[in-house]
């Protein structure tokens, strides 16, 4: 099993196609898609575009539906709801559909849906991730972190370094036979350097500073949460994820 990393949808490869790719917006898409599903939503359909949301969305019940729209952390005016986890309790979500679109967590899962497995990643979910890539063994994985309109994201990155790291520790696997790029090393040794510390490493990354600055450190710090979900979001088909419990 190669897992290479991918640090924003423009760097992943156009002209080969792995096994498997996941998706990962630690602040804070990926990690509001695991909250739906564990809030009881019936699947999570993602749009890049706002008002494709909005017409798509519109041949579903109004009581079955939830639209949620954000752009630059904030809610987008006349959408039920903007994108933190919090938002996410049985009583809002159970038995609806979460039509969602992000600045930029939708639109890396746009970028790999052809691959075959689509998969989302969050700390919330790692180990659960984890625990899917070892059952199903994929060849190929990339983790391709969402970034910040087309930059770099250090909670993206920790989060995809947190996943190689455990599942090297867990299936005692071999360094050479698991890294599939220089991105993927650097990525665990991120991870490895805060892993005691990642509310701090969130606080300190510049979409941390971006919601600090909008009163979300409850966001963050639910963000920063590992392991608390067994979640895996998987692509049912295009743009389109569901989660089935087994
Ligand atoms: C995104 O897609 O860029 C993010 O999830 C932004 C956010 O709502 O924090």
């Amino acid at each position: 099993m190669k897992i290479s990393v991918y640090h924003t949808p423009e760097e992943v490869p156009t002209d080969s196609v792995p096994d498997c790719a996941i998706a990962i917006d630690v602040l804070r898409a990926t990690t509001t898609i695991a909250a739906a599903f564990n809030a009881g939503a019936e699947a999570v359909q993602v749009f890049s575009d706002l008002d494709k949301l909005l017409s798509e969305s519109e041949s579903w019940p109004a009581l079955s539906r939830i639209r949620a729209g954000e752009r630059g952390g904030q809610k987008v005016e006349g959408f039920d709801l903007g994108n933190s986890p919090l938002d996410h309790s049985p009583e809002q979500t159970e038995g609806k559909r979460l039509f969602m679109s992000t600045t930029n967590g939708t639109r890396c899962l746009q970028r790999i849906q052809e691959v075959p497995i689509v998969l989302t990643a969050a700390l919330t979910t790692r180990q659960a991730v984890v625990d899917y890539l070892l059952a199903n063994q994929p060849k190929t994985t990339w983790l391709v972190g969402s970034g910040w309109e087309g930059e770099y994201s250090l909670e993206d990155t920790v989060c995809a370094g947190a996943i190689i790291q455990r599942g090297i520790e867990q299936a005692n696997l071999e360094l050479a036979s698991t890294i599939g790029n220089d991105a993927a090393l650097a990525a665990m040794s991120l991870y490895c350097q805060w892993q005691n510390r990642l509310d701090k490493l969130l606080h300190h990354a510049s979409h941390g500073q971006r919601l600090l600055s909008k009163d979300n450190t409850a966001d963050i710090n639910y963000c920063a949460q590992l392991d608390i979900l067994d979640i895996v979001p998987i692509q049912q088909s295009p743009g389109v994820l569901v989660w089935k419990q087994t």
